[in-house]
């Protein structure tokens, strides 16, 4: 069983659950359905996948109870702003075929602060109004979260960042412990280019697991949600398979030390790629 994350609004998330990033839409209910099937009751998503329609009709041919699976969708940077974010939710309730989400992310702090503050306050309306749980947002910077709640009075219950063993986000992770926001890592295994480091394979054969298993487990004890993506349904099996083995202190540390700074996706700072899609 996957132990719960409480965040900041009294919700639970579970601590493990699966990403669909990459996973194109032809291929999104197979997957899917092999992520819930292996155990995975949190799934999460986004507007700027396409995938969120096959994504939603997994869910729901599945068959589980609507409160046994927690689904997270993401508002994408063009529809930023207050009336066109309660219009973007529609239209991924309506994709996903679900009354409400769980989680709904500001995918980034783009193209403008002002936006990102009204997207916010939107944010805020879907929750009184139940289409959403719990709101929060992803690749926010200190600053950007600073700017949220000083102008909204509300702290985000989850920041969705990039991080994994090369880009281990101190700083953020520091911050999100002081103001109760949950970290969420996105590309855990930084997209499977540390599978084969050196430090990682050592440990993996001392607890004689896969690496990408050992990096899901670094990612647990340091307290992330995390949500490793595959298509490879012995895959999705095997990055489920992490609660029967622990970590030591000086496995944990070695695996800290390989931070570089290094990104695999793009930089927040300058990210201002789709603002036209
Ligand atoms: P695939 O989807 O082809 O199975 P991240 O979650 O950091 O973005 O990493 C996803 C990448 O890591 C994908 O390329 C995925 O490959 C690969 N991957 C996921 N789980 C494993 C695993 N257990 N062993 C090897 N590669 C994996």
């Amino acid at each position: 069983v996957v132990p719960p994350i409480v965040l900041n609004d009294g919700s639970l998330i579970p601590q493990l659950g699966f990403g669909v990033f990459q996973v194109p839409p032809g291929q999104v209910f197979d997957t899917v359905t092999a992520a819930l099937r292996a155990g995975y009751r949190s799934i999460d998503t986004a507007a700027a996948y396409e995938n969120e329609e096959g994504t939603g009709r997994a869910i729901r041919h599945f068959g589980l109870p609507r409160d046994e699976v927690f689904v997270t969708t993401k508002l994408w940077n063009s529809e930023q702003g207050y009336d066109s974010t309660l219009r973007a939710c529609t239209t991924s309730l309506d994709r996903l075929g679900l009354e409400y989400l769980d989680l709904y992310l500001i995918h980034w702090p783009v193209p403008a602060a002002d936006k990102f503050v009204d997207t916010f306050r939107a944010f805020q309306r879907l929750k009184a109004d139940g289409r959403v749980r719990s709101i929060g947002v992803s690749n926010f910077r200190v600053t950007d979260l600073e700017r949220v709640v000083a102008e909204t009075g509300e702290t985000p219950s989850v920041n969705q960042i990039e991080l994994h063993p090369r880009l281990v986000q101190r700083e953020l992770r520091e911050y999100h412990a002081e103001h109760a926001i949950a970290t969420e890592a996105w590309s855990p295994l930084g997209q499977g280019t540390m599978l084969s480091d050196p430090v990682i394979t050592r440990i993996a054969g001392e607890v004689d697991r896969s690496p990408a298993q050992v990096i899901i487990r670094w990612h647990l004890q340091l307290g992330n949600i995390v949500i490793p993506k595959s298509v490879t349904p012995a895959r999705i099996e095997q990055n489920f398979d992490v609660f029967g083995f622990e970590l030591s202190a000086e496995q944990m540390n070695a695996i800290t030390g390989l931070d570089s700074g290094t990104r695999t996706g793009a930089d927040p700072a300058t990210f201002a790629v789709g603002l036209e899609t």
